[in-house]
């Protein structure tokens, strides 16, 4: 999204004399002003994925204990979007073409004082052309109470003046007809509202709601002086806290809940929200450090090797993994996604210095082949840095999202791996299921895919390893299974 936030906004914003008579805005910044994810272990990430024949799904989301619900409204907002999104394209024969996607991630605005809010931002691509949408969350801890962006302000007059800005804006900048009726006074049309650090508010629109795809992204900012009437005593206090935070969220009543959320009632075998989460632990990470990458000394050309990997975490289940990994003294290797990487960087930490390789899974999640040569760039460098940040080792491996990838991806140097065993412990989150079909399937030296974002594959990882134990398998990072010296750019599948 790093990438998506920097491009096209469109064109500077000029004074408008709509209804106010203050000036409107003449600020060109058009970014959300978002902010670092929160690193307490309240703040958790809710990811999953399905990789069908049919459609490529990733959804990444926020869940705050404590906060149930803003975590229930977040929910309902990811799910009903995965629902319109299966029944579009799951189950479809394969098209031949590229392969539809829906990739949901999110930032935090503000996470002070009493105030919580993100912004969830969809991607969603038809097959053809692929287009971004966005919108804000926030939450009122000192009420416990969801509230949508428009609730920022103050009632049915401040709407409409904000509707009516919005329209000269628009006009202004020569975006569609006038009045805009993508712009028109419904609530859906400004579902995305977030303060600026001097109180500007930034409104923007989603890809084609306003302007056709070419223009990209458009947004505009109101100065605060022509917000400041129109604001809700809550819309206050959001504005409040983004320009001088309080520091630490504080939430009415926190105790850390292991409930779970409601569960989906999605009839089809894709992706679902997980039921739940994994408590966060308070366990602290392994702290007996085997030598770094302790497999490194084992010949995997004389020894019979399998390397187990990990995709798309780290989360709270992840901690799970490493305590299993660290009880067997097994290493394996992590393909963690960059925005994941930077909302947990002490599990990222607690991988490396148990022994585990980490690799590079882009920042989010992306099917690379549908994206720009740019953009493709930015998602490997910045997990690149992410991972750097957080565990000061710099990837070695790249792991492309759903195996897809081209030339350029391989243009940017990192052996590419993929895998030889896949149990599609996305389609059945069944323990029994992905242990059988690993042991059923695995041969020496092959490769083995699996995500420590499920629960269930977490569980399965003990009767794994009885059964590799029982064969005299020996679990090696991909490095080491590979015998080292791996070649920028090609595409290793297995020993
Ligand atoms: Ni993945």
């Amino acid at each position: 999204m790093i990438a998506l936030l920097a491009a096209a906004c469109g064109g500077t914003t000029t004074p408008s004399t709509a209804t106010t008579s203050a000036p409107t805005t003449t600020t060109p910044v058009e970014s959300a002003p978002l902010i670092a994810a929160p690193t307490d272990e309240r703040f958790e990430v809710v990811a999953d994925g399905s990789n069908g024949p049919t459609a490529r799904v990733f959804v990444s989301y926020p869940r705050v204990a404590g906060a149930d619900s803003f975590n229930d409204a977040v929910g309902e907002d990811v799910r009903a979007q995965l629902d319109e999104f299966n029944e579009l394209y799951i189950g479809d024969e394969p098209g031949g073409v590229a392969i539809p996607e829906l990739n949901v991630s999110f930032d935090y605005l503000v996470a002070s004082g009493d105030v919580l809010g993100v912004r969830l931002e969809s991607y969603e691509f038809a097959g053809a052309s692929g287009g971004t949408s966005w919108r804000t969350v926030y939450y009122d801890a000192r009420e416990g109470l969801v509230r949508s962006a428009i609730e920022l302000l103050t009632g049915e007059a401040a709407f409409t003046e904000l509707v009516a800005v919005a329209q000269t804006e628009l006009s202004d900048r020569g975006f569609g007809p006038s009045p805009n009726p993508g712009a028109g006074a419904a609530v859906r049309n400004y579902d995305s509202l977030a303060f600026l650090a001097n109180g500007d508010l930034l409104v923007e629109f989603d890809d084609y709601q306003v302007a056709s795809g070419g223009d990209g992204r458009v947004a505009f900012v109101v100065e605060a002086a022509t917000v400041d009437p129109w604001l809700s005593d809550f819309g206050r206090r959001v504005q409040a806290q983004v320009m001088s935070p309080d520091g630490a969220l504080t939430l009415p009543t926190a105790p850390p809940t292991t409930a779970a959320p409601p569960t989906t009632t999605s009839p089809t075998p894709a992706t679902t929200p997980p039921a739940t989460t994994d408590a966060p632990t308070t366990d602290p990470p392994p702290t007996t450090i085997p030598a770094p990458g302790s497999g490194e000394d084992v010949d995997c050309a004389i020894v019979a090797c399998v390397a187990l990997t990990f995709d798309d975490g780290p989360v709270a289940s992840t901690n799970r993994l490493l305590a299993i990994l660290a009880e067997r003294n097994v290493q394996v290797t992590f393909f963690p996604v960059g925005s994941n990487v930077e909302r947990n960087p002490d599990i990222a930490a607690a991988a490396v210095a148990a022994g585990h390789e980490v690799g590079n899974h882009t920042f989010d999640h992306v099917d690379l082949t549908t994206r720009s040569p740019d953009i493709i760039r930015e998602q490997m460098q910045s997990t690149q840095a992410a991972v750097r940040a957080a565990t000061g080792v710099t990837p070695t491996l790249f792991r492309a999202p759903y195996g897809a990838t081209n030339g350029d991806v391989a243009a940017f140097g990192l052996p590419q791996i993929m895998w030889s065993v896949d149990p599609e412990d996305w389609k059945d989150r069944d323990a029994d299921i992905v242990a059988q079909r690993v042991l059923a399937e695995t041969d020496a030296g092959e490769i083995v895919l699996l995500h420590d974002i499920h629960p269930t594959s977490v569980d399965a990882i003990p009767a794994i390893l009885d059964g590799f134990a029982e064969r005299g398998f020996t679990v090696v990072p991909v490095t080491t299974l590979l015998g080292g010296d791996l070649t920028p750019g090609e595409v290793y599948y297995r020993r």
